[in-house]
């Protein structure tokens, strides 16, 4: 990865997460996870069309990886006495409403950048949350969100190469998902105590992935100076040229709108029906036998 583990985190200090006190918390954090990690059904999408055959692979592998992650966060979420419940619209924004339109922007916005920030949030509850068997789950899955995201900035980093209008059109983009992440922190930050001994840190801590973003986004090459130097108009611009490619896609959406919400034409995908799948309702914890038997090879 172009961002090591210590310029990731966040320094929480002792400040610790208590399941009990935190419960309430703790249930809307890891279904905000859980939602993420059954986005993982587009991994599908992209190995149609990965552009070689190691490219392929490796998002064979990561689709297991993510359905894996989803059976961790219920097994994580039963134990905490925690519900499965719908994710924020801002989140479901960011992992679905953002889905790249190609291959250049799958990689850099949601592998990259958006995986790069669901690492930098699982990192913080590993250094944050007094619960073992949580963190112990939550160690594995990092190694191999870690892999995620370098996979994303190698990938972007190849993309970009020679393509001034693509790196534009790239930043543009990561532009309106950090404008995202300001709108989860603001959301948070009201209704949220601040006088909690972790919450407390939240604004600054989102502050701390967006620099983290930006810095990644500096690293892999797309952006060429640091993000302050862009300013306001610049941004403005930036933002203006990424949307004005997607203006005939989104005028042939709106025309179709009205169609595609009638119950019978929208497709439901696992991303609409997850908290009604019977593998969600009828979740219970594994045995040992049963973890023996389905245990993979972690690196
Ligand atoms: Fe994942
Ligand atoms: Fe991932």
């Amino acid at each position: 990865m172009l961002l090591t583990r210590e310029e990731m985190t966040f320094p929480f200090g002792d400040a610790k997460l208590d399941p009990n006190r935190d419960r309430e918390l703790l249930e809307w954090m890891f279904n905000q996870f859980l939602y993420g990690e059954v986005t993982g059904i587009q991994v599908g999408h992209w190995l149609y069309h990965a552009p070689d055959l190691e490219a392929a692979k490796f998002l064979a592998r990561q689709s297991l990886e993510e359905m894996q992650h989803v059976d961790n966060f219920l097994r994580i979420m039963t134990m905490l006495g925690c519900q499965p419940k719908p994710a924020h619209p801002a989140v479901r924004f960011l992992a679905t409403g953002m889905m790249g339109g190609s291959w250049a922007e799958h990689v850099a916005l949601e592998m990259a950048q958006g995986e790069g920030f669901v690492l930098q949030a699982f990192y913080a509850v590993i250094d944050t949350l007094d619960h073992k068997p949580t963190i112990d789950i939550l160690r594995r899955a990092v190694k191999q969100e870690e892999r995620h995201v370098e996979f994303g900035e190698q990938q972007t980093a190849k993309a970009i190469e020679g393509r001034a209008w693509l790196r534009r059109r790239l930043l543009g983009l990561s532009l309106v998902s950090m404008w995202g992440v300001r709108r989860i922190a603001n959301y948070m930050k009201k209704r949220l105590p601040a006088d909690h001994v972790v919450l407390k840190h939240l604004p600054a801590f989102l502050e701390h992935a967006n620099q983290c973003a930006a810095l990644r986004l500096r690293r892999i090459g797309v952006l060429d100076r640091p993000l302050e130097e862009v300013g306001g108009g610049k941004r403005a611009l930036l933002v203006a040229e990424a949307y004005g490619g997607k203006l005939l896609g989104g005028l042939v959406a709106l025309i179709t709108l009205p169609f595609r919400l009638l119950p019978w034409w929208k497709k439901k995908r696992v991303t609409d029906t997850y908290l009604r799948d019977p593998h969600i309702t009828g979740y219970q914890l594994p045995t040992p036998e049963m973890d023996r038997a389905t245990a993979q090879p972690q690196e």
